[in-house]
Formats: structure tokens, C-alpha cells, sequence
């Protein structure tokens, strides 16, 4: 099962990437994820993507393709994959459909998660992630047990630079601009499903499942 989650920052993408990657035995890749992880580290991939990170713009495209390219190719994306926040533009999802044709697969699905801006301002000016393990947490909805304390592996959660206020706004008009083309783009491909985005973890979560276990027997 190769799947895509597209949607708005905050929209809930990341966290149900994480459960249906366990459900389905299949790794999640979050480009943004990599490039936390590589800034970090203070490699040169990080380095690069620094400045466009905290201003909420997005990292160049070749960037973010070659990290896409090189880690399809690994031995654990065999049986499929989830790719959370990739593409989130026109030219990544002609790359990405030029990289599946040449390993020979495709997407089954396209899993777009429609969320408010009203509610995505409150989950990402909330929001709580481990420093050591990257889980994620929010103040009001998914407290941690010990305030500061990731549940999971007792690291240390922080806010993301990019979850202020005036960077939040700034990825919103982002994503209007530059990613939300692609909801077109794969409903054009047939290969589109909507989730209404806004309701629990659990009811997100089970809508989502239902919906790819639909399109399974079909693919
Ligand atoms: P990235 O890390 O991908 O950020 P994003 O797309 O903005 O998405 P988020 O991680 O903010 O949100 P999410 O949808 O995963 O929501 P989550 O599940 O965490 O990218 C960061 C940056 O990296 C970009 O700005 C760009 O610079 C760069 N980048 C990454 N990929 C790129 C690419 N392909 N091209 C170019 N640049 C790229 O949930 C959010 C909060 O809400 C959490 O606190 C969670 O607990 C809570 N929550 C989740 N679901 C619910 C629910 N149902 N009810 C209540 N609360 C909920």
C-alpha cells in the first residue's frame, strides 16, 4: 500500500501517519521529519534547509526530491510507504511520479485531510514534540502525563520554532498557494479521498482506515 497524506500544516498528518504506518507495517516518511532531524545533526542538508524552515517557507524542490528519491529505494519500503508532507508541489509530484514509474510502482492513494485555520492556529500554537524520539503531544488535547515529559521515551518536548504565531500564518498561505493545486492534481488522477479531518484522533483515524482498506481490494 503506497500512500500519500496531503493537507495544511497541523492538519493532523503527522500523527495519523504514526498510527497507520504501525496498523499497516509500513514506515512513514516525513520529509519534514528529515530535515528537523538533519538540522539537528547541523549537517549541510540542514544547514540548507534552516532559513527557509523557521520562516515557514518551503525548502527548495531538488532538496526535498533527492531525499524522497534516495529513501524509497530503501529495503523497508518494499510492501509500501506513507509520505507525510511529500509532495507539496506541482513539480515534487511530477518528480515523484517519474521516481515510482522507474521502481515501477504507484500510488494506490491519496488521503487529503481537510481541517479550519481556526483549528489548525489552535493544534499547532499547542502543539508539543519529544526532542529525543519526535513524538507529538498538545497542551490541551494530548497532554503529556508530566508537563515537559515525553510519555514515550521521557525526552524533553519543545515547541517548533515554526509553530509562532506570525510563522503559522505564513505557512497557511503557503500551503493555499504552492500545496493545495495537488488536491486537484490527484483528483484528476482518480487516485484522491477526502477525510473530514476535524473530528477525534481515534474517529480521523478509523475514517482513514476504512477508506484504504476500500481502495485495497480494488488495487
Ligand atoms: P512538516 O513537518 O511537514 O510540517 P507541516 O506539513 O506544516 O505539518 P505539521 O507537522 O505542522 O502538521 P501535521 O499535519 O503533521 O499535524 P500533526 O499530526 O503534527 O514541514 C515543516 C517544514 O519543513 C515546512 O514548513 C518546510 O519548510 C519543510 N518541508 C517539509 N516537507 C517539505 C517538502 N515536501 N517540500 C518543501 N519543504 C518541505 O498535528 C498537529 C497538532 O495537532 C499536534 O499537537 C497533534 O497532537 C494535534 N492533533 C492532531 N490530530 C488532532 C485531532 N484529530 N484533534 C485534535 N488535535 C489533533
Amino acid at each position: 500500500m503506497n500512500l500519500i497524506f496531503l493537507g495544511p500544516p497541523g492538519a493532523g498528518k503527522g500523527t495519523q501517519a504514526a498510527r497507520l504506518s504501525e496498523e499497516f507495517s509500513i514506515p512513514q516518511i516525513s520529509t519534514g521529519d528529515i530535515l528537523r532531524e538533519a538540522r539537528k545533526n547541523k549537517t549541510p542538508l540542514g544547514q540548507k534547509a534552516e532559513s527557509f524552515m523557521v520562516q515557514g517557507q518551503l525548502v527548495p524542490d531538488e532538496v526535498v526530491i533527492g531525499i524522497v528519491e534516495e529513501r524509497l529505494r530503501e529495503s523497508d519500503c518494499q510492501n509500501g510507504f506513507i509520505l507525510d508532507g511529500f509532495p507539496r508541489t506541482t513539480a515534487q509530484a511530477d518528480a515523484l511520479g517519474q521516481m515510482l514509474l522507474s521502481l515501477g510502482r504507484q500510488i494506490n492513494q491519496v488521503i487529503s485531510f481537510s481541517v479550519d485555520d481556526a483549528a489548525i492556529i489552535s493544534r499547532l500554537s499547542g502543539r508539543r514534540v519529544c526532542s529525543d524520539c519526535g513524538a507529538s503531544f498538545h497542551v490541551e488535547f494530548s497532554p503529556t502525563t508530566v508537563d515537559g515529559v515525553c510519555d514515550k521515551c521521557g525526552g524533553k518536548t519543545y515547541q517548533r520554532k515554526d509553530d509562532q504565531a506570525e510563522t503559522i500564518k505564513e505557512r497557511l498561505d503557503v500551503y493555499k498557494k504552492q500545496t493545495q493545486p495537488l488536491i486537484d492534481y490527484y483528483s484528476n488522477l482518480g487516485a484522491l479521498i477526502s477525510v473530514e479531518g476535524q473530528g477525534s484522533v481515534d474517529d480521523v483515524l478509523n475514517a482513514s482506515k476504512a477508506l484504504c482498506h476500500l481502495r485495497r481490494d480494488f488495487s
